[in-house]
């Protein structure tokens, strides 16, 4: 079983690389921006209430998501082979969560990958998906606050999978299909 995190800086990749293992490794792909992204879509409660942070560029309480991510994680059925997680542990109390509800059902994180690309690049990969996502947080102003947020709230994550020894940094600059292919390495030694 693989439990993968998929992490790094907003327009990194994630969504699109967790697109291309989740067809290779048959994982559930779980992406805590896009549970949110449904909720506001369906303009339910929860939805309106992230849309505020989301917005803005900022990350909605801890709380709120780790009881978005228990709930998915528990309406998984067995038959895939496990998940990825994309855009979730963003800060170092949900890393903690999240190690701790695995850890009740018996589970734990394989890896968390890193996904490493300089600012300029995620501010144009951003930029051009604004032209067509409608997302409300791809405008320059908030993508500058996202970017923020994400060195001083979620860097940390990265060093404390280092300190248990479950941390890869992966290149992600290039092109999708070279990325993938150094995520495949990374995943292949892992099996
Ligand atoms: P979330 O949805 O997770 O957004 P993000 O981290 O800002 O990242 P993105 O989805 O924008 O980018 P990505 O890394 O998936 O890149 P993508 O593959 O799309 O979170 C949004 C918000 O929700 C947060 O700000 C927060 O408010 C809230 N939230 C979510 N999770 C939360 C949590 N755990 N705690 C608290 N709040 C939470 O690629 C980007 C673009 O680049 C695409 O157009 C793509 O086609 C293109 N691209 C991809 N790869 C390449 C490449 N190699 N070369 C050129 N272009 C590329
Ligand atoms: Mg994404």
């Amino acid at each position: 079983m693989l439990n993968v995190i998929i992490c790094g800086a907003p327009g990194c990749g994630k969504g699109t690389q967790s697109a291309m293992i989740v067809e290779k490794y048959k994982l559930k792909h779980l992406s805590t921006g896009d549970l949110l992204r449904h909720e506001i879509y369906n303009k339910t409660e929860l939805g309106m209430l992230a849309d505020a942070y989301i917005s803005k560029g900022n990350l909605v309480p801890d709380q709120m998501i780790i009881d978005v991510l228990v709930q998915a994680i528990d309406a998984e059925d067995e038959n895939n082979e496990g998940v990825i997680l994309d855009g979730f542990p963003r800060t170092l109390a949900q890393a903690e969560a999240l190690e701790e509800m695995l850890n009740k059902r018996g589970l734990e994180t394989t890896v968390l990958l890193d996904l490493q690309v300089e600012n300029r690049e995620l501010i144009s990969r951003l930029l051009k998906r604004g032209e067509t996502s409608g997302r409300s947080d791809d405008n320059l102003e908030t993508i500058k606050k996202r970017l923020e947020v994400y060195r001083l709230k979620t860097a940390p994550v990265s060093d404390y999978y280092k300190s248990i020894g479950k941390y890869s940094a992966i290149d992600g600059m290039g092109s999708v299909d070279e990325i993938f292919e150094r995520i495949s390495a990374e995943l292949e030694s892992k099996k």
